[in-house]
């Protein structure tokens, strides 16, 4: 059996909304962390909003100004790939197989052989992404949930080509974050997000049928105990994530009608109504 390699440099790829959040709290938990965009506009945005975020935990009394500095200190935002050296790194790019692949295999030359990769995807195969990739047995899935610092769930997700060794040390890492680590078989949606597509799609029938506006659903729903209606939910996701996902587990169950993907959504996203990242979707993010 392969040892676990310890883990003491995170490289966060993508510092979009998930990745952001990653990188937070990989450095919030004492981990020297790389975050990497190919936008310099997404770094820029990232570094500010991690600021604030960390202002407004000095603001609460949840950490002191001391630890903001340090936390501030553990950061490294780049936009250049080769900075992107570590002992594991967490793709939160596009969600597009190719072009994660390819990002592993350009990491995989750079990075030392015992490097871990580990996938955020929502959807996507993580055994056709490990197949397209040099170490295949060093990739595995770890799936966090929006926003990542405090939803408590990570999925991680194993691949008939990881091994012992990879599994261990991203269950370790997720426990180190503090989070509830669950191991789960690769399966379209994984668990969370299989369950969870019938909560946005039913939703989004009513709203194609006339049954109800959205705003009235997104009440009703929290009224009965759900904390986020599926509306505001999928502004909170980002609607172009939240419809990639649709189609990729519609097409990976072999296209059931009950899950088919919704064209209000399809028309947000062409529209760049994208939920609160871009400032409009469903509701006005000013
Ligand atoms: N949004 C959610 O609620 C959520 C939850 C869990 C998992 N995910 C998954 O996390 C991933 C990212 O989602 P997001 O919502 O943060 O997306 P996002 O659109 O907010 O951010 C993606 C970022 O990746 C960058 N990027 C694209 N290609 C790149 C490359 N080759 N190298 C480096 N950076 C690149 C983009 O510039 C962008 O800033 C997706 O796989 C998604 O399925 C999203």
């Amino acid at each position: 059996m392969t040892l676990a390699h310890p883990i003491q440099t995170v490289c966060v790829c993508g510092a979009g909304t998930m990745g952001s959040g990653i990188a937070q709290l990989t450095a919030q938990k004492g981990f020297h962390t790389i975050l990497y965009d190919v936008s310099r506009e997404t770094t820029d945005k990232a570094r500010s909003g991690l600021e604030h975020s960390l202002l407004q935990l000095v603001e609460k009394k949840k950490i002191t100004d001391e630890e903001k500095t340090a936390i501030l200190g553990r950061l490294r935002f780049t936009n250049d790939v080769n900075d992107c050296l570590a002992d594991i790194v967490i793709e939160a790019i596009v969600e597009k197989a190719p072009v994660k692949t390819a990002l592993f295999n350009q990491l995989a030359e750079i990075n030392h052989s015992e490097v871990i990769f580990a996938t955020n995807t929502s959807s996507l195969s993580v055994t056709d992404i490990a197949s397209q990739v040099m170490r295949p047995e060093r990739v595995a899935g770890m799936h966090f949930f929006n926003p990542a610092p405090v939803m408590k769930l990570v999925e991680v997700v194993a691949t008939p080509h990881s091994n012992e060794a990879t599994l261990q040390s991203i269950m370790t890492l997720a426990e180190q974050l503090g989070k509830t680590a669950v191991l789960c078989k690769d399966a379209p949606g994984f668990i969370v997000n299989h369950v969870a597509r019938p909560y946005y799609l039913e939703a989004l029938k009513l709203v194609e049928m006339g049954v109800a506006d959205f705003e009235t659903i997104d009440n009703m729903l929290e009224a009965t105990g759900f904390k986020m209606g599926p509306f505001r939910l999928m502004d909170l996701i980002g609607n172009d994530i939240n419809y990639a996902v649709s189609c990729s587990v519609y097409d990976q169950l072999g296209q059931p009608a009950r899950l088919k993907p919704s064209d209000i959504q399809r028309e947000r996203v062409e529209r760049q109504e994208l939920g609160r990242k871009s400032g409009k979707g469903y509701y006005n993010y000013p």
